[in-house]
């Protein structure tokens, strides 16, 4: 069997591009090397360890577990099953909050229940003037984050924390956050991806605003003047959120739109500063 007798074969089971995706890992090259070794045979124990790869994502895992990688906001992010892989929905509340902090000499940034690591890396990584720290209550995810920290050459404070009761005393220019907001017994947390990432970065009880409810009563006096709470939510979720944000005295509430065009983000700030 060659290479592309095996591509042929996958893509009658999965994406094509996920096949691709899974031979250029296995294989260690890129897409180029796979179509310039199209016709080598494929012997074990390379065929054996494709044969695996394929049968994984036939039963559901998704790509990124099995090629530990996902690409966000043009980083390389390590990911495992222990934290959830970053969306390119979550790109916004990136942009947003480089917008929230581009004008401050040395912004002061949390990422509150930052998983792989990402948003808070890709937020450092754009503006290495801030003081960026990043908190999880998971010490699985925090390992995966520091050590993408470590890979990428990007300084974030990591902190286990749940929520902000570690950083009581510390004052912010942007507090960021992606929370589980998945209604618990949602049909989605048994489809797709989600059945292999982990419950707690998902669900958040009954209407699935547990977490945002905590967060927007916990970050406004962690808050400086005119400092910006901005946080990630579901798609039906931005007038509750807007709510919760207005019932905590936060100022300029609104929300911002993903690359799909739903309200993804909401956000306000703290009265004062300008
Ligand atoms: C939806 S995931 C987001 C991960 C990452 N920020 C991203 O966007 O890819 C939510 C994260 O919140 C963390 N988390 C859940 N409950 C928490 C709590 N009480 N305190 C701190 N972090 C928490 C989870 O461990 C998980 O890493």
């Amino acid at each position: 069997m060659t290479l592309d007798d095996w591509l042929r074969e996958a893509r009658a089971r999965i994406d094509s591009r996920d096949a691709q995706v899974l031979a250029a890992h296995a294989l260690g090259c890129d897409r180029a090397g796979l179509i310039a070794r199209g016709l080598d045979p494929l012997a074990d124990p390379a065929r054996a360890t494709l044969d695996r790869l394929l049968e994984r994502r036939a039963a559901g895992e998704p790509v990124a577990y099995l090629v530990g990688r996902r690409e966000f906001f043009g980083l390389d992010i390590a990911v495992g099953p222990g934290v959830l892989i970053p969306r390119p929905d979550t790109e916004v509340l990136v942009e947003r909050a480089l917008e929230c902090i581009a004008a401050l000499p040395a912004p002061r940034v949390l990422d509150a229940g930052t998983g792989s690591g990402a948003i808070a890396l890709a937020i450092k990584a754009q503006c290495p003037r801030g003081r960026v720290q990043a908190l999880d209550r998971s010490e699985a995810a925090l390992a995966i984050a520091r050590d993408n920290g470590r890979r990428l050459g990007l300084e974030v404070g990591w902190i286990a924390s749940n929520w902000l009761e570690a950083v009581a005393g510390e004052e912010f220019d942007c507090i960021v956050s992606n929370p589980p907001y998945i209604r618990t017994g949602d049909p989605h947390l048994a489809q797709g991806d989600l059945r292999f990432e982990p419950p707690s970065a998902l669900a958040s009880g009954e209407d699935g605003l547990d977490d945002l409810r905590i967060l927007c009563r916990q970050a406004p006096p962690r808050l400086a003047e005119g400092g910006w709470l901005l946080c990630e939510h579901g798609y039906d979720q931005a007038p509750a959120v807007r709510a919760l944000m207005r019932c905590a005295g936060l100022a300029d509430v609104a929300s911002w739109r993903d690359i799909a065009g739903i309200e993804r983000v909401s956000g306000g700030r703290r009265r004062g500063g300008d």
